[in-house]
């Protein structure tokens, strides 16, 4: 699968902007990951940016969010490794994650949303000046974008790593494409 087809895909099935920032900035922690850990990097990057490519087509329905996503998926060239873990993020569907692909993007999707909720809160909206350490007092703060999973982020330990390293290699990744974000 090219990127570019991804991309393509998601722009025909997705209208909300802040939606694509989303995947976006999945796909960057995601490849961080896939750095950090000697894993395929195209492989991770593109199942973070095409995890919730279903979201508008599916309306809020649960029970069809992420089964119709790892659909999509396949049609666009992704294997059976990428597109189980596109189903098995939406934990409606009662499908353990099991690979690390799986529970890499388990706790990616819900850091985007601490970092991106953490930028907004800044005077000047800019990630660039958003520090690890303020990132983990946000994430200490429960009611500071409560719907960003703190169990769920915590689940990196999952992959050997640790909560800091994870925030740290998060915030990070999406300052790489912070300008794409318009961040
Ligand atoms: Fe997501």
């Amino acid at each position: 699968m090219i990127r570019k087809e991804a991309l393509n895909s998601i722009k025909e099935n997705v209208d909300n902007k802040n939606l694509i920032k989303h995947m976006l900035a999945t796909e960057a922690i995601m490849r961080a990951l896939a750095r950090r850990l000697g894993e395929d990097e195209e492989e991770w990057g593109l199942t973070g940016l095409l995890h919730d490519i279903d979201v508008e087509l599916t309306g809020g329905d649960m029970n069809s969010h992420s089964r119709l996503g790892a659909d999509l998926a396949r049609e666009l060239g992704a294997g059976e490794a990428m597109a189980h873990a596109i189903l098995c993020h939406n934990p409606a569907h009662g499908v353990p994650c099991q690979t690390k692909l799986d529970k890499a993007l388990y706790c990616a999707d819900p850091l985007t949303g601490l970092i991106i909720a953490a930028t907004l809160v800044r005077p000047d909206k800019k990630m660039a000046g958003l520090e690890a350490k303020s990132m983990k007092k946000r994430f200490k703060e429960k009611r500071f974008a409560p719907g960003a999973d703190r169990e769920q982020i915590s689940s990196c330990s999952e992959l050997g790593l640790e909560l800091d390293e994870f925030i740290e290699l998060g915030l990070e990744a999406v300052k790489g494409i912070a300008a794409d974000l318009g961040l």
